[in-house]
């Protein structure tokens, strides 16, 4: 039996933030849903969240995301009312595991790029080796801020020092403590009530508490780079950067082309099918899908949006919005969902759409807001035409029935239904329903009058 605590409890100092430190985001997810991430190949039994600062700020927000698998043990939330230490945190656990005879593994909650594969990995060889304790170590190019372990040919730990406690010749050492352990848990709360917090910060240290269990396998990762901790905002940057690299190489494998990685981001959360094309300057996020063929960017924000096949996005900004098959989008479209655009239509340039639904084959092709409405097949909407949607109090919806042609410049006052094969002349106001097959106007009779030009009222001016 597995059971897992995730550290979570500390403030983040060094992020100066008012956001506990394992809630900043990064790349779609906070940090401590990383490490929960992180769990996947494991089948545990419970699960195990130690809060403290802000604490229910933590509590909802993991609680939303874990009603999404119903499949995981519950999170059950172990308060840490004063914030004194790593070790402090675990024994708080002390109550809620006593007669627990399985492994405990306890992860910081600000180790957000591990893998699941390296996790289960350490509860194996921590079960073959049959010890109280098994850390996850590394090799760390620059070690600095780091506990540093030392140990004996044999991968069996002598010691870990905290960076603050070590001498300059311990400094030297560059393994270092991950901050990903498992544990005979039975073993570990019998240590748990020895430790004191006569060290540098005056905090109860989870690494002492190794340091008295005997023996305590070491494992080394392979990439430094999984266990990097977040405790500034220029760590979360590096992280991110990382795990961009590794989103990035992972969709480029799969047959995606990136015109220019760089300058590209893509969420963890994101789809591609083979042969999408992400032009530069192009952001990915949220629960987006996009299918094969279509060439999204350069200049795009696309999020929480499915995007069919064979689809052209310019310099575009859509969320919440689904777009059928052969569209194309932009330049300068924005959509903000529901939307949902039909097949091989055309959004063109400075066009705002917001919860509104098109038909395949529509055209909304130039300077144009839709909002709120409901637009039919083959329908083409004249440039400038702009829905009316809202009279200071409400929205109200506009309804365009199929094949039908609003005229330049038409302001569609809703709520209002338009039907099926209808012309609105150029420039009309349109405030009553239109039935199917007819031509409206709204707007004034144009008036000739002779001689008023240009020429006619300098000559009048000189005459006077
Ligand atoms: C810790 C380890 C260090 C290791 C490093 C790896 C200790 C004493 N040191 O140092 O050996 O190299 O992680 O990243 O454990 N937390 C609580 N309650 C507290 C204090 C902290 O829940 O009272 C949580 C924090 O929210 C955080 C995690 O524990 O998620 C780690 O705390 P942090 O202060 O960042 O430890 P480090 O100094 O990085
Ligand atoms: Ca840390």
């Amino acid at each position: 039996m597995v059971a897992v605590a995730i550290l979570a409890a500390g403030k983040g100092t060094r992020m100066k933030s008012d956001l506990p430190k394992v809630l900043h985001q990064m790349g779609g997810r906070s940090l401590v849903e990383w490490v929960l991430n992180s769990l996947s190949e494991l089948h545990l039994s419970r699960r195990l969240v130690i809060i403290g600062y802000r604490g229910n700020l933590v509590k909802e927000a993991l609680t939303t995301l874990s009603n999404d698998d119903p499949a995981l043990p519950e999170l059950e939330f172990v308060e840490q009312p004063e914030q004194l230490g790593t070790g402090h945190a675990i024994q708080q656990l002390l109550p809620h595991l006593q007669g627990f005879q399985g492994d405990l593994l306890i992860l910081n909650g600000d180790v957000p790029l591990l893998r699941p594969e390296t996790l289960k990995l350490l509860l194996k060889t921590h079960r073959e080796h049959q010890v109280p304790a098994t850390i996850l170590t590394a090799h760390m190019p620059n070690p600095k801020g780091y506990g540093r372990v030392f140990c004996n040919g044999q991968n069996i730990l002598q010691q870990i020092v905290e960076d603050r406690d070590c001498s300059p010749a311990q400094k030297q050492n560059r393994r270092i403590n991950a901050g990903v352990y498992c544990f005979r848990w039975p073993d570990l709360a019998k240590v748990l009530p020895k430790l004191t917090s006569d060290n540098e910060q005056r905090e109860y240290y989870l690494t002492d508490a190794v340091n008295f269990l005997d023996p305590v396998m070491i494992m080394d990762v392979e990439d430094y780079q999984e266990i990097l901790g977040i405790n500034d905002r220029k760590q979360l940057a590096a992280a991110y950067d990382i795990l961009q690299t590794r989103i990035k190489d992972q969709w480029m494998t799969a047959g995606v082309t990136l015109i220019d990685p760089d300058s590209t981001t893509i969420d963890d959360t994101v789809q591609l099918e083979p042969d999408v094309v992400i032009e530069p300057q192009t952001h990915l996020r949220g629960k987006t899908l996009i299918r094969s063929g279509s060439r999204i960017g350069p200049g795009s924000l696309i999020e929480n949006s499915q995007i069919g096949k064979q689809v052209t996005v310019l310099y575009s900004v859509i969320t919440n919005s689904t777009i059928a098959d052969g569209s194309q989008i932009g330049p300068y479209a924005h959509f903000r969902g529901p939307v949902a655009v039909g097949s091989h239509c055309r959004i063109g340039s400075f066009v705002e759409i917001k919860n509104s639904t098109l038909g395949d084959k529509t055209n909304v092709a130039h300077l144009s807001y839709i909002g709120d409405a409901t637009i039919g097949n083959q329908v083409n909407v004249g440039g400038g035409t702009i829905t009316a949607n809202y009279d200071g109090f409400k929205k109200h919806r506009t309804i365009i029935g199929d094949r039908t042609k609003t005229g330049v410049n038409n302001s569609l006052v809703a709520p209002i239904t338009i039907g099926e094969d209808v012309i609105i002349g150029a420039g009309s106001t349109i405030t009553e329903d239109v039935p199917d097959d007819c031509l409206a106007l709204g707007r004034a009779r144009q008036v000739i009058k002779p001689e008023r030009g240009v020429k006619s009222r300098l000559k009048k001016s000189s005459d006077a």
